[in-house]
């Protein structure tokens, strides 16, 4: 269903350019939104897009990818086995901060009357820069650039480029470069999805010291115990006198540089930046670190670290564009409005995943604090298919971290009744983390979900050693997992169903036989069968391995194979679909076409009883089963199915228009895909899902890669066998995208490197 959407921001406020975001103007009303859109990041370090002076702003942001402090649940009813401990990934000292005074007068964005205002992310360069004039109230004209990276060749890195001229006077200037601990965290007390702040200081202090232009500043999360270092480090150009102070408490640190300024003399500063996080390490440590870090970043300077980021971009950009190619669709400013909507959305996974080493994905990337920085299913369904052909070490790194928490997986299941391994729903250190379990422990699928991307990674790749290594442990697990939790049905003709539980669509919780997941669990199984049959029988030293690791007994691959094959996909033969779950057709139909536009997000504005009695969905749910299994569905199944679910999808997550688009594409559903794929796209850089503010959406953002890879360019992958044969109407009447991707042979250029 296509709600009518609004663009917000209207689009000329951030004019269109292929390569850059561009803001010509200071827009206080929009401040939140560019705080998320002008966001640096490497995966390991984020920074929000706030101003060098550090206000005003929406939220100050600077995240470290899994660096979290944990809290534990309160329900007012608990119940057994509820997930007990929550955990929020923290904001961290911000250290992008540069105070200005010029004649001792501050200056202060929205009160500065200004001459010139551009501030500019270069998506080539990954960089953002800022260039001011401010006229002071005595008239002098005072011109500042900034620039900032952080940087992905050094994961703990980012610098800050620092120039300021005086173009008509001689003034004195004070710059006070700043590092302030204990920032405010979110506190979102009506939108669930917000994280929800702490009523006490979370960060402590520890070691703390300013020397010369250097600041090191160590906290230590209250709870979970993990240590942070924020150092900071500088050099200073200038042909004018300048003296240096620096001084550090617990949580502020300031290096002050005053300057006899110089008519036309550039003043030039240099920020370097580093963190260093842990869960075990003593912040003194850290500290250390930082330093070592610091002298590395000191002596090759900021040029040396801008010319690392640049082959950075260009290797990222060679494996990973979508280049739009202009038609009679999309011609001019509309072309060029998707085109730059399409790669900000793929810089913003570079920035979420880059460097996410050890670590996993959060929702919102190192852009906000929405959905407390927690790992989803997101990573696997969505953003995975993109790292896989354009990153694959990268994919790498994201399962290896799955098979990291497989001993708390284990112990889950445990608490659930149940063999083998159950991944948490959503997590930051492993444990199971939604409160709400209807929504969150009861998505089983999430075991098939990683399972899947494994069995995509191991196909594209062929690297088997992960499969052997990591992957088999994993699939025993599952399998084990889903084994126990199914049950064969009298009542179904002694199919294997799967009750309880909560598929993708999360207006519809604990039914029965969730399409989705039945199809998704066979898939499970039958890759956990035909692994472990290939260490049997090729590689008995590794299946010995697994044995020892796993207690495997070769009665278990029976069982497997048969669940599978009797797994029960629920069907409807007079409507010819698949019902989302066993009761699914029985419930009264929600009329959403006609629901007034105010009462969306419904989850905002209806209780869980009234949406959960009602055939209506919040994301896509059997339509997406088609795109993953695509295999197993006839052309008019798909869009039996699609026509049925489409008019009852909400699209109250971001996480739908994507999936929805590329299945509208394949079954000829033109226009409906055009306007779905239009709002995935934008879906941040037009803010349609009205929440961009608090952080951007890297599951649709992997989304839109797949709309330009299996939607226009119409290309199948299953087992492993890439097909651009399967006719798209809209690939064959105009030829939109040109897509670049080479997975196999960048995969085997970089084994050759290893
Ligand atoms: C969606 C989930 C998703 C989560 C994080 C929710 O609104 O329903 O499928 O995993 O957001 O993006």
């Amino acid at each position: 269903m296509i709600r009518h959407k609004t663009l917000n921001p209207p689009l000329h406020v951030y004019p269109i350019d292929e390569w850059r975001i561009i803001e010509t103007q200071f827009y206080p009303r929009f401040l939140s939104h560019s705080e998320t859109l002008f966001s640096v990041g490497n995966g390991y370090l984020g920074m929000r897009g706030n101003h060098d002076e550090g206000i005003p702003h929406s939220q100050t942001g600077t995240f470290i990818n899994g660096f979290h402090e944990t809290w534990p649940l309160v329900y007012s009813e608990r119940a057994f086995g509820f997930a007990k401990t929550g955990q929020t990934m923290l904001n961290v000292a911000d250290a992008k901060i540069f105070k200005l005074y010029i004649d001792d007068e501050p200056f202060y964005l929205p009160t500065a009357s200004l001459q010139l205002y551009e501030r500019i992310l270069d998506m080539q360069k990954g960089v953002l820069e800022r260039r001011i004039l401010w006229e002071t109230a005595a008239g002098k004209q005072v011109l500042i650039e900034s620039k900032r990276l952080v940087s992905l060749q050094h994961r703990h890195a980012a610098v800050i480029s620092y120039q300021l001229t005086i173009l008509n006077a001689d003034a004195p200037v004070i710059i006070s470069s700043e590092v302030v601990g204990n920032q405010r965290n979110q506190s979102g007390l009506v939108d669930p999805r917000q994280a929800k702040g702490f009523d006490y200081q979370v960060l402590e202090s520890q070691d703390h010291y300013a020397d010369k232009m250097r600041l090191m500043l160590t906290h230590r999360a209250r709870n979970s115990g993990m240590t942070v270092a924020c150092g900071v480090d500088h050099l200073i150009e200038s042909e004018a006198d300048y003296s240096v102070k620096s001084s550090c408490d617990g949580d502020n640190g300031r290096v002050i540089f005053s300057v006899n300024a110089k008519k036309k003399k550039t003043i030039q500063i240099f920020k370097f930046i580093t963190y260093h996080s842990s869960r075990h390490a003593l912040a003194s440590e850290l500290a250390t670190r930082g330093e070592w870090t610091l002298d590395r970043l000191v002596s090759q300077g900021f040029d040396s670290l801008a010319d690392g980021q640049q082959q950075y971009m260009d290797d990222f950009w060679r494996r990973s564009d979508i280049f739009i190619r202009g038609n009679a669709v999309s011609e001019g400013r509309h072309k060029r409005e998707i085109q730059q909507s399409m790669r900000w959305n793929l810089f913003q996974i570079l920035q979420a995943s880059g460097r996410a080493e050890g670590t996993g994905i959060p929702a919102k990337g190192l852009t906000g604090q929405t959905y407390e920085g927690h790992y989803f299913w997101d990573t696997e369904i969505y953003v995975m298919p993109f790292l896989i052909y354009t990153a694959p070490e990268i994919a790498r790194n994201l399962l290896r971290f799955r098979y990291s928490m497989l001993g708390r997986a284990r112990e889950r299941a445990r608490e659930l009744n149940l063999k083998g391994a159950l991944y948490p729903w959503r997590t930051i250190n492993g444990e199971e983390a939604s409160a709400y379990y209807a929504a969150g422990t009861a998505q089983f699928h999430i075991n098939a979900d990683i399972m899947y991307a494994l069995k995509k990674y191991v196909d594209i790749t062929d690297d088997k050693a992960l499969l052997y290594n990591e992957g088999a442990e994993m699939l025993v697990e599952t399998a084990r997992m889903w084994e126990d939790l199914g049950f064969y049905s009298d009542k179904k003709g002694g199919m294997f169903c799967i009750h309880g539980v909560t598929g993708p669509d999360e207006y519809t919780t604990v039914v029965n036989n969730n399409a989705y997941t039945n199809l998704m669990a066979r898939e499970n199984l039958w890759f956990a069968v035909k692994t472990v049959q290939e260490l049997r029988e090729s590689y008995p030293d590794y299946y010995e391995t697994l044995q020892h690791q796993t207690g495997l007994r070769s009665e278990e691959i029976e069982a497997w194979q048969n669940a599978a094959d009797k797994m029960y996909i629920p069907f409807d033969e007079s409507l010819g679909i698949h019902p989302q779950d066993e009761d699914f057709l029985d419930l009264e139909k929600w009329d959403v076409k006609n629901t007034p536009r105010d009462r969306f997000p419904l989850l905002l504005n209806y209780h869980p009883l009234v949406i959960y009695r009602h055939q209506v969905i919040k994301q896509a749910d059997v339509v997406l089963a088609t795109l993953l299994l695509d295999h197993i569905f006839s052309a008019e199944e798909k869009r039996r199915n699609f026509e049925y679910y489409d008019p009852l999808t909400t699209g109250d997550s971001s996480l739908s228009a994507c999936i929805q688009s590329i299945v509208a594409i394949e079954i000829g559903e033109t226009k409906k895909a055009m306007e779905y794929a239009r709002f995935a796209v934008l879906m941040d850089l037009a803010d349609i899902g009205g929440n961009m503010a608090d952080g951007c959406h890297v599951a649709s953002m992997g989304g839109t890669w797949m709309i330009g890879v299996y939607g226009f360019a119409g290309m199948r992958d299953h087992d492993g066998r890439i097909s651009l044969t399967r006719s798209s109407p809209i690939r064959l009447k105009s030829s939109f995208f040109h897509c670049r991707f080479a997975a196999r042979d960048y995969w085997s250029i970089y084994r050759r490197r290893k």
